[in-house]
Order: C-alpha cells, then structure tokens, then sequence
C-alpha cells in the first residue's frame, strides 16, 4: 500500500507514521509527504527521514481547482492508494475526493463530532468536559465531519493544564493513527 501524507505544521504525526511503517513487514509505504507551508517544520522531519517531499500552495496556481487538480496528478503520477492527512490545515475538495473516495483519512484530537475545527483541544478543555480523545475517520467536503474508523477516549484529569492534555492526546494520536492505518490496509 502506498500512501502520501499531507501536512501543514509540526509534523509529529507524519513521524509517528513514518516510524511504524519503517519496517518491511509493515508492507505500507510513504510515497511521499506533501506540505503547503514553505516553513512547515514536517518538511524538515522527511529530510532527516529520507522521505521525498513536495511543497507548493494554491498560490501557485490560478484557482484553488487547478491548485487540488495538481495533487490529484501528483498522487496519480506517484500510484498512491491512500491520502493520510496529518495536521493538513485545509478543506479537501472535488477533485481529490471525487479521484480518492473512502481514501483520504484525517485524525483529530478530540471526540467527533464533538469539538470539530483547528483547537479541538483547546476547545474541549475549557468546556470544561470530563472527557476527550482522538479520532480518525475518512474525509469529506466538510470540516471533521466524515465517516468515523476508530475512537480513543481519555479522561481530562482535575487539576491538568492544557500542556499536559495536549502532550497525553499527542502520545494517543501517535500510537492510534499508525495502527488504524496498518488495520484498514487488511480490509
Ligand atoms: C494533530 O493534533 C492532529 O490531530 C491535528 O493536527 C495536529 C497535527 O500535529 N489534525 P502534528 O503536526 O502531527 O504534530
């Protein structure tokens, strides 16, 4: 199975992935990492991961179509199978999902559809619940709105800052989203 991910920041959960899958038993292959940021730290990670990487931004092109139309050639050039988004910070139109249905997976850190957006975390803390998590499910055209594949809960403990929620959740994501991954190749 060959996969590319899609990133925009940090990028720990592109190593998380790329770290699981290193081994040749995993039979899951990073073809690729995207990033739309020229600064994304992620870029950086697949240097020192010797994973090939690509960078452009819709603004490089004359319309956010061509922008998605450029990826789906990018993907189709490259024979991905599936599109792992890890912290890809835009919405996923037509022409990616209409070229990848039911294969473009996104995590979040909190319970969809709960806390939905680019502070699931934040936002799930400071309504004070008793409990988050992390999920992964398939993309759609709206914003963590899709088909859900597997939920981890965790409880918010009494007295834990936002730093140390955000470090539980990361471990969580960085643990869940390789095994996910590796189950759905078995489908
Ligand atoms: C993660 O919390 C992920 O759930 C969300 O964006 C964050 C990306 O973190 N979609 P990183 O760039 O993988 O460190």
């Amino acid at each position: 199975m060959r996969c590319a991910i899609f990133a925009s920041g940090n990028g720990s959960n592109f190593q998380a992935l790329a770290e699981a899958f290193s081994d040749d038993q995993s039979a899951i292959e990073i073809a690729f990492l995207f990033c739309d940021q020229a600064a994304g730290y992620v870029l950086e990670r697949a240097k020192h991961l010797g994973i090939q990487s690509y960078h452009f931004t819709p603004k490089d092109f004359a319309s956010r179509q061509a922008y998605e139309e450029a990826l789906v050639d990018l993907c189709q050039k490259e024979a991905i199978d599936y599109i792992i988004l890890a912290g890809y910070m835009r919405i996923i139109h037509e022409p990616l999902l209409e070229a990848y249905p039911l294969r473009i997976i996104n995590i979040h850190p909190s319970l969809l559809p709960d806390f939905p957006g680019r502070q699931g975390i934040r936002d799930a803390y400071q309504a004070g619940v008793e409990e988050t998590g992390v999920t992964i499910h398939y993309v759609d055209e709206g914003i963590d709105t899709g088909q859900i594949i597997a939920q981890e809960k965790l409880p918010i403990l009494p007295g834990e800052s936002l730093e140390e929620l955000e470090t539980r959740i990361h471990r969580i994501e960085h643990q869940l989203y390789p095994q996910v991954i590796k189950e759905l190749k078995g489908r």
